[in-house]
């Protein structure tokens, strides 16, 4: 259980989303965690304290102050008195979500008018906002201005999803989905602290800040009539979760997918293709533009000479199919990358650590991760990997089995390492 004996405070505002912070409340539970809530007074117009009492099996904190004795006109027990003091104490770390702009803009603006104000301005751990809200108010300059404030201290914000939005109108703002929160968690857990210093005013966290990282994912698919396609068991979570990794350290990222079951991640442009032609002319396209490409996406070596324009019929008997090479991607960008970083994967079933290396030299990579398939619960499909580095010095490094969010997290690491004297140079 990944968040095994960990203490949350899960802060909850006055959003339509609120009832989704109970879907949020069960899994960090599911997980291990101990989470005690703190509602606003307006949060709890939109769901009773009772739910998320019910759920957390604690007492739902809302008021910074008891109501006084109707004698003495003192407050009837000092409980509540300390309480923002016991709670931050108690905390590894505090969530708010869904957070309101109004939250969002007393934080960045240091306001403390009630309990979860006060507790945001006093607790020394990470805090993560997952923001939800019409586009509208997501939209508002203000609002921008006091989001990117926050950012720049160190708090960490879930990026929003692009949607339907509780007025029924498509836009962003939504409520990132219950996965891409957890994954921002364990991030923020996981990572340097982003707040090293609360008191300072210091930036943290965000090492890869305007880096321009373009990422591919997913896997290509080959049509051989209108229904049926050649394709590969990839499930595009190593690219997807490297592009919400470098998305949460600071990175401008973009995101060529192929096809995926993966709801699209907020704060990432994306860019949808299917063949491993489109991804090839998508990733030229980009390339100039951007100063890492990570190739995660696992594209289809062979493509159908020929292309069927009716449905084949089963009672035509059987099909013969014959298979040209599509064009090698990252050979061609070894020609014309200049001094960008380039990364691949490579997947074998036999030689892997041999085959990556060539790989890296032939197509003159910065770092090849050679994913092992062989073993369980790695590879496609799988929420976690085992990967080996192997970077331009020949040095090999092999990774521990890692949750996907985890390993990217390493790749990202050994991307800052060598991009870090060309970054500051342009800085
Ligand atoms: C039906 C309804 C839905 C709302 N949804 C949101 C929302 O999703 N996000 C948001 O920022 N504000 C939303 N608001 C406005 C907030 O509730 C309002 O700004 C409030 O002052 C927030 O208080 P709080 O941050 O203390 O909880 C909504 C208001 C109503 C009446």
């Amino acid at each position: 259980m990944i968040f095994e004996g960990k203490k949350f405070i899960l802060g909850v505002t006055g959003s339509i989303a609120c009832y989704k912070s109970c879907q949020l409340l069960r899994k960090l539970q599911e997980d291990g965690a101990q989470v005690k809530v703190v509602m606003t007074d307006n949060a709890t117009k939109f769901i009773n304290p009772l739910t998320f009492q019910t759920l957390s099996g604690n007492p739902v904190y809302l008021k910074m102050f008891n109501k006084l004795d109707k004698n003495t006109q003192i407050q009837a027990s000092n409980h509540e008195e300390l309480v923002h003091i016991k709670l931050t104490q108690w905390a590894d770390a505090m969530f708010v979500a869904p957070a309101t702009a109004n939250i969002i803009s007393k934080t960045a603006c240091g306001i403390a008018d009630d309990l979860l104000s006060t507790l945001l301005i006093s607790f020394q751990g990470p805090i993560i906002f997952a923001p939800a809200m019409d586009e509208g108010m997501y939209k508002n300059v203000i609002f921008r201005e006091n989001l990117g404030k926050l950012k720049d201290k160190g708090y960490y914000i879930v990026p929003v999803d692009k949607g339907v939005l509780a007025s029924g109108k498509i836009g962003e703002g939504r409520f990132a989905s219950i996965e891409s929160i957890i994954k921002n968690i364990k991030h923020a857990l996981s990572a340097k602290p982003a707040r090293p210093d609360v008191t300072s005013g210091q930036a943290g966290g965000e090492d890869l800040r305007s880096v321009k990282i373009l990422i591919t994912a997913g896997g290509t698919r080959e049509f051989l009539d209108p229904i049926r396609f050649i394709g590969n068991a990839s499930s595009g979570k190593m690219g997807y979760a490297l592009a919400q990794a470098a998305k949460i350290r600071g990175a401008d990222v973009k995101l060529i997918s192929a096809p995926t079951l993966l709801s699209q991640p907020g704060g990432i442009e994306i860019i949808n293709v299917v063949t491993a032609r489109q991804m090839r002319d998508k990733v030229i396209e980009n390339l100039a533009s951007t100063d890492v490409l990570i190739m995660a996406s696992a594209i289809g070596d062979f493509k159908p000479k020929t292309f069927t324009k009716q449905k084949r019929k089963r009672a035509e008997g059987s099909w013969d199919i014959k298979l040209v090479p599509n064009s090698d991607i990252l050979l061609e960008v070894g020609k014309i990358k200049k001094n960008k970083i380039t990364v691949g994967f490579s997947i074998e079933t036999e030689n892997q650590i041999d085959v990556a290396k060539e790989k890296l030299k032939t197509k003159n990579l910065d770092l090849i991760v050679a994913n092992d398939i062989i073993m369980k619960n790695s590879g496609f499909c799988s929420d976690t990997n085992k990967a080996v580095f192997i970077d331009k010095n020949g040095k090999i490094e092999k990774m521990p089995l890692l949750s996907k969010i985890e390993l990217a997290d390493k790749i990202l690491d050994k991307i800052q390492n060598i991009g870090r004297n060309k970054w500051k140079r342009r800085k």
